[in-house]
């Protein structure tokens, strides 16, 4: 966590001249109750349903990934947690109808698959999402994700030069 915030603390240090960007919200509470056990199907409990609402993200760690769970106007849609700049928090990111922007420096995804906007060509891999018996559950990956990382800030400072 406090990595994470001076992270983001130093990723974003001349925005003078620049409107002020929103800031992320903080990351939600864990679980208020005890989650299942994993069903049968291998869909893992990330949350209560009405722990995952509209405009947050939760983020969970299913198997050996972090996931970011997004409830939109559309449905439930579930991406790999890191984003492909430098592996920023996604689920820490700012959320606006089907798209999340990164917390670190406003790379933006759509969550409904997982298709980096900042970035054409890349994408985050998905997973089955689904509610069942008053939970979120997280299935198996549904798509492949680009492994690469790196690339310019998209912090407003191309902007200025
Ligand atoms: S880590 Fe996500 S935009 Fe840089």
């Amino acid at each position: 966590m406090v990595r994470s915030f001076l992270k983001r603390l130093l990723s974003k240090p001349f925005r003078m001249g620049a409107a002020p960007a929103p800031e992320a919200e903080a990351p939600l509470a864990p679980p208020s109750v005890v989650l299942p056990a994993p069903d049968a199907d291998g869909y893992i409990a990330v949350a209560p349903e009405g722990d995952v609402v509209v405009g947050r993200a939760r983020q969970s760690a299913v198997g050996p990934n972090t996931v970011a769970v997004f409830r939109t106007e559309e449905g439930l849609f579930a991406v790999d947690n890191a984003c492909l700049h430098e592996d920023g928090p996604l689920g820490e990111g700012r959320v606006a109808g089907n798209i999340v922007t990164c917390p670190y420096h406003d790379w933006r995804y759509d969550v409904r698959d997982g298709s980096c906007l900042s970035r054409k060509g890349r994408k985050l891999a998905t997973y089955e999402v689904r509610e069942r018996d008053g939970f979120v559950w997280v299935g198996p990956r549904k798509t492949g994700g680009t492994d690469a990382r790196g690339g310019e800030h998209d912090d407003g400072l191309a902007q200025r030069r």
